[in-house]
C-alpha cells in the first residue's frame, strides 16, 4: 500500500496543497485519495456545486487510436492541448493540434504526429477541468516557477473484450517526456489488473498500486521517474472491462 497519503481525513484544502508540495519535493510523486482530491477541486473550482456525472459520462464518447503500433484495437481517447502563464496565472486552450512524442519516450507509437478528436468543448471549459488546471498550474509554479507551461490533457479508456486484453501502457515502463504527470482514475469496471508502479530513474520498482476508485489521483515529478500501468482483464467474461483515466502533463515551454 502508498506510504506517502495523508493520513488525516478532515485535511482543508491548504493542508492537502501543502503536502503534495513537499511530497513531491522530498520523493517526487504523490497519491491522493479521492475524498482528497475532490476536496480540493470543489475548492478550486468558479462554481459551488461541480457537475461530476456528466464530466464522467464524457469518458462514453472517446474515438478509437487509429495510431497503435501494436495493432491494438483496445485504447479510446480525446485530447487538449493548452498552455498557462506564469505571470497572469491564466490558462489557455490552445488551437486543436496533433500529439507527438519522440521515439525516445515512446517507442511503441513514437515520431509521428498523431491526430486525436479534440475533447468535448463542455468537458475542457467545464468547472472540473477548469478547477485541475489551475490548481496544477499553482502548484507546479511553486514547484518550478521560471517559464511558461504547454499542457496536454488525455481522456482515455482502455478496454478488454474476447478477443483483446487491453494495455493501459502499451510502450512499457517509460516518462512522458514532460515535467510533471497528473493521473485521475475516472472509472473501473469489471477488471483484474491494471496496477500501477513508480520507478526510480534507474528503472529501480519504488512502489505498486491499483488506482480504483473515482478522482483518485497521482502526481508525479515525470524528470525523476518511470511509471508503467500492467495490462487489464475482464473479471466477468460475459462483459467488457474498462478502465477510464485522465492524464494532464506540464512540460516547461
Ligand atoms: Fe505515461
Amino acid at each position: 500500500m502508498i506510504n506517502n497519503h495523508l493520513f488525516y481525513q478532515k485535511a482543508t484544502s491548504d493542508d492537502i496543497k501543502k503536502f503534495i508540495i513537499e511530497q513531491i519535493k522530498d520523493k517526487h510523486f504523490v497519491y491522493l485519495n479521492p475524498e482528497h482530491s475532490l476536496e480540493l477541486i470543489r475548492k478550486n473550482a468558479n462554481k459551488k456545486t461541480i457537475e461530476i456525472k456528466n464530466f464522467i459520462n464524457s469518458w462514453n464518447e472517446l474515438e478509437a487510436d487509429q495510431y497503435m503500433g501494436d495493432g491494438g484495437k483496445y485504447r479510446k481517447r480525446r485530447y487538449a492541448t493548452l498552455s498557462s502563464d506564469v505571470t497572469s496565472g491564466r490558462v489557455e486552450l490552445e488551437d486543436h493540434q496533433p500529439h507527438f512524442q519522440t521515439k525516445y519516450y515512446n517507442n511503441l507509437n513514437g515520431n509521428i504526429a498523431r491526430h486525436y478528436e479534440p475533447i468535448a468543448n463542455e468537458i475542457i471549459k467545464g468547472e472540473i477541468m477548469e478547477s485541475i488546471f489551475y490548481l496544477s498550474h499553482d502548484l507546479f509554479t511553486e514547484l518550478s516557477p521560471v517559464g511558461n507551461w504547454h499542457i496536454e490533457t488525455h481522456q482515455f479508456r482502455i478496454e478488454s473484450t474476447d478477443n483483446q486484453i487491453g494495455k493501459p501502457t502499451p510502450e512499457g515502463i517509460h516518462r512522458d517526456g514532460v515535467d510533471y504527470v497528473i493521473m485521475i482514475c475516472i472509472t473501473r469496471n469489471n477488471c483484474i489488473g491494471g496496477e500501477s508502479t513508480i520507478y526510480d530513474k534507474n528503472q529501480n520498482k519504488l512502489i505498486s498500486f491499483t488506482m480504483k476508485n473515482t478522482f483518485e489521483m497521482v502526481i508525479l515529478n515525470d524528470k525523476e521517474l518511470f511509471h508503467g500501468v500492467s495490462p487489464i482483464f475482464r473479471k466477468d467474461r460475459e462483459k467488457k472491462a474498462i478502465r477510464d483515466m485522465l492524464v494532464i502533463t506540464f512540460r516547461k515551454k
